[in-house]
């Protein structure tokens, strides 16, 4: 489904991202590990248009988006959360995930647009399958961290997307909201059909939802396997983890 060759991007000489390639096929879930500054983001933005590569390739089903604007990528069926939380403070649960389906419907959304009226039932599927219907009228600016980034991700599921990239989904979160969300990536996958590229610190959600993962350091691939495989490799217990066993 989606397929990276030899994606670059430096800034002022500082190679962030080198000669990176991945694949991904429909319905995986992938993850990209890797110390602080290894280029997840960085890689992340490349995928998802916030940002042009020097050179590479990245090819979406069969087409290559390199280099296109977000909005054009999102179109296409490739929608990505951020690493800090990306919503509007002031408000709604319920209005932040209409407006991504309004924006995708290139519907417009002003002060006179009875919000109530429009895209209800979308919006309240949406929130459903996150987790949030309780929490619909709370103001985002109130919500605690943990449903602030899984708001993130119902957002980015207004898009519609076939493809969706999580960038640090549990970043910051308390360890019992991150059982929560690893149920509910699963259950993105699993139910609607959906392929994930994540990166993530926490090593138990990695494992526990991965099917495979890719090792970044330096802007650079390490290696590429199973769960198994990356969780028996010297060279990744000595470059990411500094020598400790992994998990
Ligand atoms: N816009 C930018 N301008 C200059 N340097 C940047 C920019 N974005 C990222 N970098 C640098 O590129 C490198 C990779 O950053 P990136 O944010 O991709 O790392 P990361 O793997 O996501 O790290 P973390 O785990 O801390 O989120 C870092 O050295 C960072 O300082
Ligand atoms: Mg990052």
């Amino acid at each position: 489904m989606l397929k990276i060759e030899g994606l670059s991007k430096s800034f002022d000489g500082f190679m962030a991202v080198s000669n990176v390639s991945l694949d991904v096929k429909k319905g995986e879930i992938v993850a990209v590990i890797g110390p602080n500054g290894a280029g997840k983001s960085t890689l992340f933005n490349l995928i998802s248009g916030v940002l042009k590569p020097d050179s590479g390739r990245i090819i979406f089903k069969g087409e290559n988006i390199a280099g296109l604007p977000s909005h054009a990528i999102c179109k296409k069926g490739l929608s990505r959360s951020f690493q800090i939380v990306n919503v509007f403070e002031r408000m709604t649960v319920f209005e932040n995930v209409q407006i991504s389906i309004m924006a995708r419907e290139k519907m417009n959304w002003n002060f006179f647009t009875p919000s109530s009226r429009v895209l209800i039932e979308e919006t309240m599927q949406i929130l459903a399958s996150v987790g949030l219907t309780e929490k619909k009228d709370s103001v985002c600016g109130l919500l605690s961290h943990g449903d602030r980034k899984v708001l993130e991700i119902a957002v980015a599921l207004g898009g519609n997307p076939e493809f969706l990239i999580l960038d640090e989904p549990t970043a910051g979160m308390a360890p019992e909201e991150t059982g929560r969300c690893i149920d509910l990536i699963k259950g993105l996958c699993d139910r609607f059909g959906l392929t994930i590229l994540f990166c993530e610190h926490d090593m138990e959600l990695v494992f526990a939802i991965a099917s495979r993962i890719m090792v970044m350091t330096r802007g650079a691939t390490l290696i590429q396997g199973s769960c198994d495989e990356v969780r028996g490799n010297q060279a990744v217990q000595d470059v990411y983890l500094g020598g400790s066993e992994v998990c």
